[in-house]
């Protein structure tokens, strides 16, 4: 085996270990290094001998950066890289990737998951029987899926993934994407109004930005059928969550559910938290043991890439690549 000469800071994971990107990190001749709690002092302080840094939440500030000299690259585990200044990471010279598709089955799925519980009722039965009761006496019958409206606000990777496991359930697939670009077996309609009107789901993915923020508020629930369920598995703040709320109390839509939410926890006392008509899971529709094997494979493959001297997959600021002063060494892909 080959000394050990490179490091790379971890600045923090969200699973319990970072023995994958170890391994493929140690492949490389490079050593990982955990950053004990990610805090942008503590940073600051490790990365004055990394080689490239590795990052998941925690902020890679400009502080941080101009603290590493030797450091080439910063790797984001997945596709936002809001938390990476970006732009002096640019004018430093360092390659900054990310890993944009590790988890469309994840996410489409979970976005099933949530159909599936509204359909089949399982909250209000699920909590009655952990009270003691056994269900019978919950009002309802369930939502016979077959035949019904799936309207798909986005139509991009995981849209897509959404909208083949609907069509095997027979459901009829409709959605609104900027883009306009067909997608076999679904039908593309020209406004977010429209598949709001017909669609008996409404399912979200389309990334949030300005122009998405409250994308549905008080006016686009209205334009939803009183049976209809909205699916939420973007982001939080591409729904106004008080007109969510006024929405569902006053019966314009029948449920919703919610992997996202604004803000990230819910408060304790949150009233979106204690209805049977709410499904919610605490932002892990990305999360799986594939998912996150994959994601660590690749966000430490970019790493290498650069410390091996090639162009990692996925650039996020390839101007970084066009500059002779910038460039490095790197090789074309
Ligand atoms: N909950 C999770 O754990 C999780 C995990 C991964 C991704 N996500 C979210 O899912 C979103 C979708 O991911 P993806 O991989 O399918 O992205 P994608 O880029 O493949 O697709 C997004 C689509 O949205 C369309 N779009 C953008 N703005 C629009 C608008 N205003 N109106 C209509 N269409 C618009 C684009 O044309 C594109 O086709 C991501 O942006 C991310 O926020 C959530």
């Amino acid at each position: 085996m080959s000394d050990v000469r490179m490091r790379v800071l971890v600045t923090d994971v969200a699973w319990p270990t970072v023995d994958v990107e170890r391994e493929v990190l140690a492949a490389a001749g490079a050593e990982l290094v955990l950053a004990p709690s990610g805090e942008p002092a503590e940073l600051a302080r490790l990365a004055g001998d990394a080689d490239a840094i590795l990052t998941c939440f925690a902020k890679v500030t400009a502080e941080v950066l101009e603290a590493a000299p030797r450091c080439r690259t910063v790797a984001r585990y997945g596709v936002g890289v809001d938390n990476i200044d970006v732009a002096r990471a640019t004018e430093l010279g360092m390659v900054v990737s990310n890993v944009p598709v590790y988890c469309v089955d994840e996410v489409a799925d979970s976005a099933l998951l949530g159909i599936l519980a509204l359909a089949r009722r399982l909250l209000p039965l699920n909590r009655d029987i952990v009270r003691g009761g056994w269900g019978r006496d919950v009002p309802g019958a369930g939502t016979r899926l077959r035949g019904k409206v799936l309207g798909l606000v986005g139509l991009g990777v995981i849209g897509s993934a959404l909208a083949a496991r609907a069509q095997a359930l027979g459901l009829e697939v409709i959605a609104y994407d900027l883009s306009g670009r067909p997608v076999p077996g679904v039908r593309v309609v020209s406004s977010l109004d429209h598949v709001l009107a017909e669609a008996d789901a409404v399912s979200l993915h389309v990334p949030l930005t300005a122009a998405t923020h409250h994308l549905i508020g008080a006016e686009q629930l209205r334009l939803m059928k009183p049976t209809a369920w909205l699916v939420n598995t973007a982001r939080g703040p591409l729904v106004d969550n008080e007109a969510l709320l006024a929405a569902l109390d006053a019966g314009e839509i029948a449920g919703a559910a919610l992997d996202v939410t604004d803000p990230e926890p819910l408060p304790a006392d949150h009233p979106l938290r204690r209805r049977d008509d709410v499904v919610l899971t605490p932002h892990t529709a990305f999360s799986s043991d594939g998912s996150l094997a994959e994601l660590a494979t690749r966000a430490a493959a970019n790493v290498v890439d650069v410390l091996q001297g090639r162009v990692p997959a996925t650039v996020v600021n390839p101007q970084v690549l066009t500059s002779p002063a910038l460039r490095r060494g790197l090789e074309p892909r």
